[in-house]
């Protein structure tokens, strides 16, 4: 079989991928190794940023956000027992961010895609990619029990950490750059009222939590924990009292609970690869970075991953042009290193450190303080926070 644009992985960077080619009439197709069904139920983050919803709605995908979705104007920031709101909107003239699974956006991309008659193929398992350096890369996958080729002009690399895509980059080429953290994120689903009309990022002695919401009646809670933690160690009611410990605050408020749909531990490593090209090859996504999760970077950053590759590829088919395909690796890492340490930087002032004896501690709190009452530090994480424009 033979396409233009070889996608390996259907998450949300390949997703989108082949939902941008489209709109530019570059055929595309998607091999993913996973069922339809557990892409679209698969629980992940759930902050789009600005820069996200517009391009959802601008490219037809953002009907359901819209209805669905909650907009957010602001976070809070808990910290002594004191919470402190970021007026997220009044600092970033207006912009804001979009509470919307990542799973709903997926869900979304693949229906429109189907819609309009895209190639996806689901539980086809890329196996090896060949001639990369030719003009006639291929992708080699196994689907029904079958070995099967797929000629491209170009591969996207989409498929995630462990995928073929980045270890088809030669070692001697490649330099990788990697950071692990001594806690997780015990993460849930609540089926419970909004405890908060905004996110609440909470530091306290006993470490991280963070409330966040996905509808009226489904509620995301997280709280840091030991990385080799078992979900299957804590009780409900353990798990309710972790989050009412740790965001307890003076003034009477109170966490709303319900009973918990979904538990789940969440890694925390940061990872960049570099460079995201090689060849006819185009590394996006978490194949080529992996971002702490505080703050939610890591799907709006793979989503302007394949924004600057399908306008480098665009063109490229329509006039010719190489060097924004030349550009690529450049331009996309010097994004993903921002969202890097956007996404270091909420981690380090949010999470309690194990060997800490408290000097770390009270930088944080210094840190939080400053934050919450200097505007200017204020606005810093505000722009960071609802995204920083697509072209710096
Ligand atoms: C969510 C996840 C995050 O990592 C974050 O910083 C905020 C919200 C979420 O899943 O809702």
């Amino acid at each position: 079989m033979d396409t233009q644009v070889g996608i390996v992985g259907g998450g949300p960077a390949g997703l989108m991928l082949s939902h941008l080619l489209h709109l530019q009439d570059i055929e595309a197709v998607i091999v993913e190794a996973r069922s339809r069904e557990k892409l679209q139920t698969e629980v992940r983050a759930g902050v789009l940023e600005q820069g996200t919803v517009d391009l959802l709605r601008e490219t037809g995908v953002g009907e359901r956000m819209d209805q669905e979705g909650a907009v957010h104007h602001g976070i809070e920031l808990r910290f002594n027992r004191q919470g402190h709101r970021i007026p997220l909107s009044d600092l970033t003239d207006g912009r804001e961010i979009m509470l919307y699974g990542q799973h709903e956006v997926v869900k979304d991309l693949i229906s429109t895609r189907l819609d309009a008659g895209g190639q996806i193929f689901f539980e086809a398992e890329a196996v090896g990619l060949h001639d990369i350096e030719t003009q006639k890369p291929t992708i080699r996958y196994r689907h029904d029990g079958q070995d099967h080729e797929l000629r491209c002009d170009v591969i996207a690399g989409c498929d995630g950490y462990y995928g073929v895509c980045r270890p088809s980059i030669p070692s001697e080429i490649r330099t990788e750059y990697e950071r692990r953290y001594p806690f997780g994120w015990f993460g849930i689903l609540a089926e419970a009222p909004p405890s908060s009309e905004e996110l609440i990022y909470t530091l306290h002695e006993r470490g991280f939590a963070l409330i966040s919401t996905r509808s009226p009646e489904v509620q995301r809670m997280y709280f840091q924990c030991d990385p080799d933690d078992d979900v299957g160690n804590w009780s409900d009611e353990q798990i309710w009292k972790e989050l009412r410990v740790r965001t307890e605050v003076h003034d009477g408020w109170a966490l709303e609970e319900g009973p918990i749909i979904e538990k789940g531990i969440v890694g925390m490593r940061s990872f960049a690869v570099e460079p995201m090209q090689y060849g006819r090859l185009y590394l996006a996504g978490d194949a080529a970075h992996i971002v702490t999760p505080t703050g939610a970077k890591g799907m709006n950053l793979a989503i302007r991953d394949v924004r600057t590759l399908a306008e480098a590829l665009r063109a490229w088919y329509e006039k010719g042009r190489t060097d924004l395909l030349e550009d690529y690796s450049n331009t996309c890492l010097k994004r993903a290193w921002k969202a890097q340490r956007f996404s270091w930087w909420m981690t380090s002032m949010l999470h309690r450190f194990p060997d800490d004896e408290g000097f770390q501690h009270n930088l944080q709190l210094a840190e939080l303080e400053y934050v919450t009452s200097s505007q200017a530090a204020a606005t810093s994480l505000a722009e960071n926070y609802v995204g920083i424009a697509f072209d710096h």
